[in-house]
C-alpha cells in the first residue's frame, strides 16, 4: 500500500489546517475577484455568464485545483523537484519537471504585472482618503486615472512599494511570514467585504444589483463570454501557475485535499460575488454603466464615492481592501521561485527575495513603460502590459493546468493519486473522470478557439 514520500519538517509546513485553508484563499482572493470579475461580469452581461463562470468553477476549477495541491502535497517540495520527483515515482520520462519550470516562470511573469496593478490599488487610498473625489465631476475622476498612468516615476514607486511589502513577509518564511499574514489579513479583507456590501444595501439599488447578478438572460450569453468565464475560473483560483504547489507542498499529510480545495474554492467564489454585490448596487444607484470596463474600479467607483454620503470613507476602505486581496495573491506568485532558489540553489531565503524580487522589479519596469512612454511599442497590436497578460493568463495558466491534469490523470499510479485523496470513494471516481477527460478537451478546445481553429 502507498504511503507518503519523505517530507517537510512540521516547522516548514503550515502549523493548522486553517492556515493553509487562509494561505491558498489569500492566494486566490485577489485582482481577480474584485476587479476582474465585476467587469467581465458586467461586459457580459450579468447572471447567465455568471452562472456558467460558476458551473467552470465546481466541474472543472476544484478538480484541477485538487490536482495541483495533490502534485505539491506529494511531492514535498519547489514545483520543480516536486515534479523531477513524481516522474521519477511513477517510472515516468523527467521532462516532467519542465511543467515545474513553467509554473515557476508563470509566477514571476505575472507578478512583474501584477504589482504595477496592485500599484494602483495602493496608490487609491491616500487619493481617496484624501476627499480628492468629493464633488469631482466624473469627467476629471476620468482624466485623474489617466494622469496616474501617465507617471512613470510615480507608478514605479507604488509597484515598488509592493514589491518591498511582498518581499518583506515572503521573506520571513512559511510560518512567520505567509501563515501570519494569511491568518490576519484574510478574516480582515472578508470582514471589510462585507461591510462594504451592507453599505450597498442602502443604496437602494441591491434588488437590482441582484437581479442584474442572479437573473440568467441566456440571450445575453455569447460563446466567447463562455471562453471568458472559463479562462476565468482558472486565474481566479490560481491553478496552473505553481502557486497552488507550493502551498499544497506545506501541507502536512493528514489534511483531506478535497475538503480543503473545496473550502478555497467557496471562499474565492463568495470574495467574487461578494465584491459584486458590493460594487453593482453603487454603480446602478448613481446610473453609470456596469460594463465599463477595466476602469470599473478606478474610474466608474470613485466618481460614485464623490457623491455618496460617507464616500470618503466607504473609498478608502475599499482600496485597502483591494490591496490586502492583491499583497496576498503577491506571497503566492513568488514563492514558487523562492522556495525553487533556497532549496535547489541553496541560497538563504533573504537572497532568494532580493534575487528574485530585483528580477521581477526590473521586468515590472516595462509594464510600467506600457502606460505611458511606450504606449507605442506593440506587439500584433498589444502593448507589452496586454502581451503579458495574455501571454500568461490566456496561454501559460490553461497551458500548466492542462498539463497537471494529464499528470496526475495519466502519469500518475492510481493508488497514489486515490492514497493523497484519502481512499478510492465515489468521490475520487468523480475526480478521476472530470481530470482525466473533462479538463483536457475543455482546455483544448479553448487552444483551438485562441488559435482560430475553431470559431466560436
Ligand atoms: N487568483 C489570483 C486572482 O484572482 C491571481 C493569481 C493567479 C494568483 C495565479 C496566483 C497564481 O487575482
Ligand atoms: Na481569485
Amino acid at each position: 500500500t502507498p504511503q507518503a514520500l519523505s517530507g517537510r519538517a512540521p516547522q516548514q509546513q503550515w502549523s493548522t489546517r486553517i492556515s493553509f485553508i487562509l494561505a491558498a484563499a489569500g492566494a486566490a482572493v485577489g485582482l481577480g475577484n474584485i476587479w476582474k470579475f465585476p467587469y467581465i461580469a458586467g461586459e457580459n452581461g450579468g447572471g447567465a455568464f455568471i452562472l456558467v463562470y460558476l458551473a467552470c468553477i465546481a466541474l472543472l476549477g476544484v478538480p484541477l485545483l485538487m490536482a495541483e495541491v495533490l502534485i505539491g502535497r506529494r511531492g514535498q517540495q519547489n514545483p520543480i523537484n516536486s515534479m523531477a520527483r513524481l516522474a521519477q515515482e511513477a517510472g515516468a520520462n523527467p521532462a516532467w519537471k519542465n511543467v515545474g519550470r513553467l509554473g515557476v516562470l508563470t509566477g514571476f511573469l505575472l507578478l512583474s504585472f501584477y504589482v504595477v496593478v496592485a500599484g494602483w490599488a495602493l496608490a487609491y487610498i491616500p487619493v481617496t482618503a484624501s476627499g480628492t473625489f468629493t464633488g469631482l465631476e466624473p469627467q476629471a475622476i476620468g482624466q485623474r486615472f489617466d494622469a496616474h498612468l501617465e507617471q512613470p516615476l510615480v507608478l514605479i514607486g507604488w509597484s515598488t512599494l509592493v514589491l518591498l511589502l511582498t518581499l518583506g513577509i515572503v521573506g520571513r518564511g512559511v510560518r512567520k511570514g505567509l501563515e501570519r499574514a494569511a491568518n490576519l489579513l484574510m478574516p480582515l479583507l472578508f470582514l471589510f467585504l462585507v461591510i462594504l456590501v451592507g453599505y450597498a444595501t442602502t443604496t437602494g439599488h441591491f434588488g437590482a444589483a441582484v437581479a442584474f447578478m442572479f437573473e440568467p438572460d441566456f440571450s445575453k450569453l455569447t460563446a466567447s463570454g463562455i471562453l471568458v468565464a472559463l479562462g476565468h475560473a482558472f486565474f481566479t483560483l490560481s491553478i496552473g501557475g505553481g502557486a497552488m504547489m507550493i502551498y499544497g507542498s506545506y501541507l502536512p499529510p493528514d489534511v483531506s485535499i478535497a475538503r480543503t480545495s473545496m473550502l478555497v474554492a467557496v471562499l474565492d467564489t463568495a470574495a467574487a460575488l461578494l465584491a459584486g454585490l458590493a460594487i453593482f448596487p453603487i454603480v446602478f444607484a448613481y446610473g453609470l454603466e456596469p460594463g465599463a470596463g477595466p476602469g470599473l474600479i478606478f474610474v466608474t467607483l470613485p466618481i460614485a464615492f464623490g457623491q455618496m454620503p460617507l464616500g470618503t470613507l466607504f473609498g478608502t476602505l475599499f482600496f485597502v481592501m483591494l490591496s490586502v486581496a492583491a499583497l496576498t495573491s503577491a506571497f503566492s506568485l513568488i514563492e514558487p521561485a523562492i522556495a525553487w532558489l533556497t532549496e535547489k540553489q541553496g541560497m538563504s531565503r533573504l537572497k532568494a527575495s532580493v534575487l528574485g524580487g530585483s528580477g521581477i522589479w526590473l521586468l515590472s519596469l516595462g509594464t510600467v513603460l506600457s502606460f505611458n512612454l511606450g504606449a507605442e511599442w506593440t506587439l500584433a497590436g498589444k502593448t507589452f502590459f496586454e502581451s503579458l497578460d495574455y501571454l500568461t493568463s490566456g496561454w501559460m495558466l490553461p497551458l500548466g493546468a492542462l498539463l497537471m491534469a494529464l499528470f496526475t490523470a495519466w502519469v500518475m499510479k492510481p493508488e497514489i493519486t486515490a492514497y493523497e485523496l484519502g481512499g478510492e470513494s465515489t468521490g475520487y471516481r468523480i475526480w478521476l473522470l472530470l481530470i482525466r477527460f473533462l479538463a483536457p478537451v475543455v482546455i483544448l478546445v479553448i487552444f483551438l478557439q485562441a488559435i482560430g481553429l475553431i470559431g466560436l
